[in-house]
């Protein structure tokens, strides 16, 4: 089969191509998926770069974390799936392989797709969405009438975490840049900060949480905007907990997200209820993927990059 592959890390024009593999192994709990789209996310282009890979590559690894398609085999143990059925997934991070015509994903990390999305569309959602759905209703236990500040709005995290804290009942405060201000506002938040043009931390009122996609000074920045007692989460930036409760009196933590086919569910049905709906920025072939990672390389996005596969 077709997949797009590295055989060992470095810059994404020199490492990424299209090869062909072997079809996956299907074990007696997955789901063997017919592709259709894969959602291209900043960490496939962190992984192409060896980030946090202190090893070199044993072999050739199939990029990619999320997808969407139609289930072409079940393991014999899967009682949840069968063949025919529209699916979507956000993969096993040790595994990964999404980027490919054929992915097998445990049934446990795989929910049926939401009838009214396309294949791209709901290939963009599982990484986000859940990691939306975790910082939020884990991490920091958001709940009605609290206030939140949603670093990052334009990005794909962003943008689903926007939609999922107005699903709580919260009011929701976003930085974005200039250009990004209306689709935010479109999104739901009540409050739009132009970081570019604002400091943030002057014009925001205190809040209960902050979701930080961000990073380094706004999320120093971040911390004497909680109430006491409030919660910073981070995704991208572990802080220091234990000095931020010293001085500021507030939780903060940093996590990594975890797929779950039964979260997948439930955000399947905000997409279903209309009170989610996926940002997609630009479809691309499976063979131009070195030109998707690039795209999302240079971090300025407005919606997810999307894989196309041909069926
Ligand atoms: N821990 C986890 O499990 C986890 C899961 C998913 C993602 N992540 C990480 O979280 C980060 C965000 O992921 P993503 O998928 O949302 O990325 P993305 O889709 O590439 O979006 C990043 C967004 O950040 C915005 N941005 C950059 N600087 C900013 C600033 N100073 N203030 C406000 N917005 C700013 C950019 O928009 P502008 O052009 O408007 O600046 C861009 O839209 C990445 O670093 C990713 O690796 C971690």
């Amino acid at each position: 089969m077709k997949a797009v592959t590295i055989r060992t890390y470095g810059p994404i024009a020199d490492v990424v191509t299209l090869s062909d593999v072997p079809a996956p192994t299907v074990g007696p709990h997955d789901v063997l998926i017919e592709a259709r789209a894969a959602g291209v996310n900043p960490i496939d282009h962190l992984i192409v770069k060896g980030f946090m890979q202190p090893e070199g590559l044993a072999h050739t690894r199939v990029l990619g974390n999320e997808v969407a398609g139609v289930v072409a085999a079940t393991g014999d143990a899967v009682t949840g799936f069968a063949v025919g059925d529209e699916v979507f997934a956000r993969v096993d991070p040790q595994v990964g392989a999404a980027f490919a015509e054929l992915v097998a994903v445990d049934e446990s990390l795989v929910a049926a797709k939401p009838a009214t999305l396309s294949f791209a569309e709901a290939a963009s959602l599982p990484l986000v969405a859940l990691t939306a759905w975790q910082a939020l209703t884990e991490q920091s236990r958001l709940v009605a009438g609290q206030r939140v500040l949603i670093h990052g709005g334009a990005g794909g995290v962003g943008a689903a975490a926007i939609q999922i804290a107005k699903h709580l009942g919260a009011e929701v405060v976003t930085t974005v840049s200039t250009d990004s201000t209306e689709s935010a506002r479109a999104l739901g938040a009540d409050q739009v900060v132009d970081y570019r043009n604002e400091k943030f931390d002057e014009v925001v009122a205190p809040v209960d949480v902050v979701l930080d996609t961000v990073g380094g000074e706004t999320q120093d920045r971040s911390f004497p905007l909680l109430k006491p007692g409030g919660t910073l989460v981070s995704i991208v930036f572990i802080p220091d907990a234990e000095a931020k409760k010293a001085t500021w009196g507030v939780q903060a933590n940093a996590f990594l997200m975890r797929p779950d086919g039964a979260q997948l569910t439930r955000i399947a049905e905000l997409v279903a209820s209309g009170e989610l709906r996926p940002v997609v920025q630009t479809v691309l072939p499976l063979d131009r993927a070195a030109d998707a990672l690039t795209q999302v390389e240079r971090g300025r996005a407005r919606g997810r990059t999307v894989l196309s596969i041909p069926s």
